[in-house]
């Protein structure tokens, strides 16, 4: 139940498509006999989302006309608006024996039973448009963009069922579903929450918005994505340390929660930005950071791109208000972190450290100085790479 006093979720009604008990024996009892799809990671991140209420108002895969007006108009058919189709697709192998207004089983990649999908309809849609559209490129090299190319020329669409709600495996105790956050919010007394999306290890820029912004609101979700990302990001268990580090030493635990996001990365820039936005609105979160390049890859986006996206819409319909920032870096005539907002530093006096430089550091054993990253921050990473020898990208 949320209470009256907290955001409304998107569309105003918090969608639960986790099956009932009697709904799951039902399944059960089906599963054999159901046509099986198999799930990719994003997919089974995606029912999950839609479960649990993080992609409110949707109850399900996108059928046609909600995926045209997604892609052309970054809205949906009832009006509300969306920035990122979310679409099952598969194979026209697996996808023609499939009636619609079928039952169709779901599984996760390893084979497990998840979910249940009611077949509304199969359509096929046109990969490049939806790249250059949602990821404003139709180049294979952009990640997101790579992801549309390799999948499925059919989209699955209907309403879903997750079978059960199970405990994260990974990060059982940051596992907090958005009924479960709003409860915490109100538990807290917080009016005014603020969402901060990542995918990399926490650093000092990120800190210092994160900060600005709490200097105004009740309080923080500190919410990093989880699912998928490409493979030379920094994996999501060696980026929750950090972020329990920083909680630990640097922050006002109070005043934070920290919880996982379960949803797949797209790299989409702008496009993403509004759909994080809408995601933390379905957290209960009222504010939203969007500081440089967000959610943006190589050099695909404008470096305030995702900010001057929300200006397409009304303030009204978003429901959430984002906080933006500029780009930040350590400024040593002040000797703070700052913005050009905030410091009368020149050009050579800002430390703006690239991942690249970052990630050679760390290979040649050499901790990220102190003005990039927190040193506890730097010892973990070190750590990391030695236990991993990952290839970073911050
Ligand atoms: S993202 O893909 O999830 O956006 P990242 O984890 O790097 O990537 O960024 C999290 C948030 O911090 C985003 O809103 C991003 O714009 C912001 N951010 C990252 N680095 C900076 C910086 N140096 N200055 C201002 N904002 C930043």
């Amino acid at each position: 139940m949320t209470h009256p006093d907290s955001i409304a979720p998107h569309g105003g009604t918090l969608i639960n498509r986790i099956a009932t008990p009697d709904q799951r024996a039902e399944f059960l009892d089906k599963a054999d006999f159901l046509p099986r799809v198999q799930l990719d990671e994003r997919a089974v991140s995606d029912l999950e989302l839609i479960a649990i209420g993080g992609f409110s108002p949707l109850t399900g895969f996108m059928e046609q006309s909600d995926y045209d007006r997604v892609v052309n108009e970054m809205h949906l058919v009832n009006g509300l608006p969306w920035s990122i189709p979310i679409t099952l697709s598969v194979t026209e192998e697996v996808a023609a024996p499939l009636k619609e207004g079928s039952l169709l089983r779901l599984d996760d990649p390893l084979g497990r039973f998840v979910g249940v999908l009611q077949l509304t309809q199969k359509y096929h849609y046109d990969k490049r448009h939806e790249a250059l559209m949602v990821y404003r490129t139709n180049e294979e090299k952009h990640p997101g963009v790579a992801v549309v190319y390799k999948q499925g020329t059919v989209n699955l669409a209907g309403p879903v069922w997750l079978l059960q709600r199970e405990p994260n495996k990974r990060f059982p105790t940051y596992q907090i579903d958005p009924a479960e956050s709003r409860a915490l919010f109100r538990d807290k007394g917080w009016k005014t929450i603020v969402g901060f999306q990542t995918r990399n290890p926490i650093h000092r820029a990120h800190e210092y918005i994160i900060k600005c912004a709490l200097e105004i609101v009740d309080g923080l979700f500190l919410h990093p994505l989880v699912g998928a990302t490409k493979e030379d990001d920094i994996p999501a268990d060696v980026r929750m340390n950090c972020y329990e580090i920083m909680l630990e030493h640097y922050f006002p635990k109070e005043r934070v929660i920290l919880a996982i996001n379960p949803a797949a990365m797209r790299y989409a820039g702008p496009r993403e930005a509004i759909f994080h936005a809408l995601l933390r609105k379905n957290y209960g979160c009222t504010h939203f950071i969007v500081g440089r390049d967000h959610a943006g890859v190589g050099d695909y986006y404008g470096t305030y791109d995702a900010q001057h996206i929300f200006d397409e819409f009304d303030p009204d319909e978003l429901g959430i208000t984002p906080l933006k920032f500029e780009h930040a870096f350590y400024c040593l005539r002040t000797k703070q972190m700052a913005t050009t907002k905030t410091s009368p530093s020149t050009r050579e006096e800002r430390v703006h450290l690239s991942g690249t430089k970052v990630r050679e550091m760390l290979r040649r054993g050499e901790l990220p100085p102190p003005e990039f990253s927190r040193p506890e921050v730097a010892a973990e990473l070190a750590r990391a790479m030695r236990i991993q020898e990952i290839t970073y990208e911050i």
